[in-house]
């Protein structure tokens, strides 16, 4: 069995070393890849923009599956190119991939589907924006189209709603020029994946990213800080399956547009019942990297199964009772500038039992050594009996790793290690 992963992050290295946990004991490459997926997988440097050049490439090396990391080659049709040649994928098609490529179509979707999620508007103006806030603070001004997890905005009063109205809409205009002011939900967030058969959803266990890059959630979003699973306090993730993503799995299958891959659903556990705030139509990094880590099941096994309909019916996935604990080590500069060439060290010094995936690193010409290239640059992963073991594990190993600017959050499961102490 071959089998190419695309992508070249955290996520994707996550992705890579638990296929090569399979007892399938599959071939695996990757494209693009980075220099920590090299250790597991053939890396061809083929980007994740370059349809063509991964279509050819899954051909000419008869590749069995295709596992699609990033949303952007998702929206783009790479499923549906695969699919034309007849080559397995895991991902959605780009209708599909739409639940992630437009909030407005998403919103929709959950409307029809009857999934809870907040009020929102679509403006195009400032003035649009401000009537459709009508004074409710805080409030939140999304731009509709991808933006890494950047696009969005709380507003805590009308000074910087309109600032951030001004910018999204007048200074900067990106894609379509078109922005979602959504009514603030309040309450602990909680990312769930369910792997989709275009049938079936199935779910993994919650896990909670960090999306702020200082500590006590200051500062702008980022891509993602950390994470941690489970999650204390989070509904059974049967039901909230069968509430949130299988009515949409379900609508997408009556559109003719069935939904193969994993639905990822942000969501908010408010006082009134958990709701919606974004779908992702690929697996969360750095959530991920806990999650897979957790997973006891083959996840190959899994994957394949998904890309037939109704696959996944004698399908079912185990998962660690441990808890897992991931810290993101950034750049000096993230989240407004990405780190680059700075030497990284220590990773020998990390000891078996902790993942660290790499993110952002790239090797140095000449001497091959391990520089940073990227706003998050590398991800530490610990388990753990409880949310404190694992919590320590990952600080001590991330103690260890060095390059100029490291940036981590110091807080990340501190919650729920409170949460857990009688
Ligand atoms: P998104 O890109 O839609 O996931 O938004 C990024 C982050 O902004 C989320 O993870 C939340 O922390 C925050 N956010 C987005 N929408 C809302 C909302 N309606 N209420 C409160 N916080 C939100
Ligand atoms: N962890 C947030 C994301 O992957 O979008």
């Amino acid at each position: 069995m071959k089998v190419l992963v695309v992508g070249s992050g955290g996520r994707e290295h996550a992705i890579v070393n638990a296929l090569a946990r399979s007892p399938q004991r599959p071939e695996l490459l990757a494209a693009p890849g980075n220099p920590g997926i090299a250790a597991v997988a053939r890396c061809v440097p083929v980007g994740i923009g370059d349809l063509d050049g991964l279509v050819a490439l899954a051909r000419d090396e008869a590749i069995d599956l295709v596992v699609i990391g990033p949303e952007a080659p998702l929206v783009a049709g790479l499923a549906d190119r695969l699919e034309a040649e007849g080559i397995a994928h895991f991902g959605p098609s780009a209708a599909a991939a739409q639940l992630e490529g437009s909030k407005a179509f998403a919103k929709e979707v959950m409307a029809s589907a009857g999934v809870p999620t907040a009020h929102w508007e679509e403006v195009g103006t400032v003035a649009a924006g401000l009537r459709a806030i009508d004074g409710r603070y805080p409030t939140v001004i999304k731009f509709d189209g991808l933006a890494a997890g950047k696009g969005v905005v709380v507003a805590p009063d009308e000074t910087t709603a309109r600032e951030a109205l001004t910018e999204m809409l007048e200074t900067r205009r990106f894609g379509d020029g078109l922005v979602v002011v959504e009514e603030f939900l309040d309450g602990e967030e909680l990312s769930l994946f369910a792997i989709c058969d275009g049938e079936r959803a199935i779910p993994m266990v919650p896990a909670q990213d960090y999306k702020r890059i200082f500590d006590g959630d200051e500062g702008p979003n980022t891509g993602g800080m950390g994470a941690y699973t489970p999650v204390v306090g989070a509904p059974d993730p049967d039901a909230l399956c069968a509430a949130i993503h299988q009515p949409v799995v379900d609508l997408l299958r009556e559109r003719g547009t069935p939904f193969h891959g994993v639905l990822y659903a942000g969501l908010m556990l408010t006082p009134a019942g958990p709701q919606v705030i974004e779908f992702n139509v690929r697996f969360g990094d750095p959530e991920t990297q806990g999650v897979l880590l957790r997973l006891r099941s083959d996840l190959l096994e899994v994957l394949t199964a998904a890309t037939r309909p109704g696959g996944l019916a004698s399908v079912a996935m185990d998962f660690d009772d441990r808890w897992a604990v991931t810290l993101v080590l950034a750049g000096a500069g993230y989240p407004a500038s990405s780190a680059a060439g700075d030497v990284i060290t220590g990773l020998d010094a990390v000891g078996a039992g902790v993942e660290v995936t790499h993110a952002g690193t790239a090797r140095r010409e000449g001497d091959g050594a391990l520089v940073t290239a990227g706003g998050r640059v590398l991800n530490v992963t610990a388990l753990g009996a409880g949310p404190a073991e694992a919590r320590e594990a990952a600080y001590a190993a991330a103690d260890l790793i060095h390059f100029d600017g490291r940036q981590l959050r110091h807080d990340i499961a501190q919650r729920a290690v409170e949460r857990m102490t009688p």
